[in-house]
């Protein structure tokens, strides 16, 4: 062959620009109809001493091909990693992706942290529902239609007769009528007001009810266990005040409060719920219930104590935060500097 060609063929060799052009190439002159095999194919044709001379002539030339075919290959297989690992660089200096994420609301996490505090002093959470009638509401708690004390709780009235309840106590008489004592219950969930809003009064809000029935409960029962709680709440050193106060379905019925402090030097006392021992009339009121539904009658002479807690109240005074309104506003930029973690308690199936 001649050097010219020879030097034609390695150009194109050099100019191919990619892997598969290069493939193109090779099959051209070296593969099994290239250029190089049916050359040494025609030898056949010539005379001993030609084909002697011949074949060394094509066989330096498929060396002299082969080789640059494989330097040709090694800088198109470097040049393709190269591109490779540029195209997948990763930049660590590119500001990060934002993956926002969720969390506990503050209120249901204040009822995660009461639902667990109660839960280690042994009770049980229970759901009641949102939708109550009169009976459980009102008249079983010893609130029959005519008594003044219905004002108390501002109340939404469906047009079929029922309402929103105004308050989680309605379960204290559900659960009787299903369970005998001694039991030990808390019932957190939403409570409705028919009331104009205003920085501490919202038409919904969250309370967590509590009722401890047994034998010879007291009052002192009653003023351990909420001074437990707020302890649990704001601190060991927390101060809890009981003043008699007027609920139906406890005599004697009591608000409490904490002694609240600031940074700032300020403090006074903050009313947190209201309480006090089952009244008589309730048990009384159960135990009619439960007769009429076929079962014994078996809470006279029991005793127990109640008491209902608002959730808001407390992350109020936990947290300094001055307007009921902004838990359901739900601006992220509150809501998200009290973020607590996700956790799995049977309340927040309630909320
Ligand atoms: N249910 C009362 C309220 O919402 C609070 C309370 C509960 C008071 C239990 C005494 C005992 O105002």
């Amino acid at each position: 062959m001649q050097h010219e060609a020879q030097n034609e063929i390695l150009d194109e060799i050099l100019a191919s620009s990619s892997l598969e052009e290069l493939q193109t190439v090779k099959t051209k002159y070296l593969g099994k109809n290239g250029l190089v095999t049916s050359q040494l194919k025609e030898m056949g044709k010539l005379s001993p001493e030609e084909r002697k001379a011949k074949g060394a002539e094509i066989n330096a030339l498929k060396t002299s091909l082969e080789g640059a075919v494989e330097a040709r290959k090694e800088v198109l297989e470097q040049a393709a990693l190269e591109a490779k690992l540029h195209s997948e660089a990763i930049d660590v200096t590119l500001p990060a992706l934002h993956f926002p994420v969720g969390g506990l609301h503050i209120i249901s996490r204040i009822l995660a942290d009461l639902e667990g505090m109660f839960g280690r002093l042994g009770y049980r959470t229970v759901l009641g529902q949102e939708v109550e009638d009169d009976l459980h509401n009102f008249d079983a708690l010893n609130i029959p239609w005519f008594h003044p004390a219905r004002d108390l709780w501002d109340t939404f009235w469906m047009t079929d007769g029922r309402l929103l309840r105004t308050h989680t106590s309605p379960m204290q008489i559900r659960y009787m009528l299903e369970h005998t004592a001694p039991l030990r219950i808390t019932v957190p969930g939403k409570v409705y007001r028919y009331e104009a809003t205003d920085a501490t009064h919202e038409s919904m809000f969250h309370q967590l009810e509590g009722l401890l029935v047994g034998d010879n409960i007291r009052m002192s029962d009653l003023k351990g266990t909420i001074a437990e709680i707020a302890r649990g709440l704001f601190g060991p050193s927390t101060k809890v005040r009981f003043q008699p106060s007027y609920y139906p379905f406890v005599e004697p019925g009591a608000d409490f409060s904490v002694w609240w402090e600031n940074p700032r030097g300020e403090s006074k006392w903050l009313e947190l719920g209201g309480c006090g021992m089952v009244h008589p009339s309730v048990f009384r009121a159960v135990d009619d219930l439960r007769e009429a539904l076929g079962k014994p009658r078996t809470y006279e002479g029991k005793t127990g104590f109640a008491f209902g807690l608002g959730a808001e109240r407390i992350a109020m005074l936990k947290y300094g935060i001055p307007d009921i309104r902004y838990f359901y506003q739900n601006d992220l930029k509150v809501l998200g500097q009290f973020r607590g973690e996700l956790e799995t308690l049977s309340i927040l199936e309630a909320l």
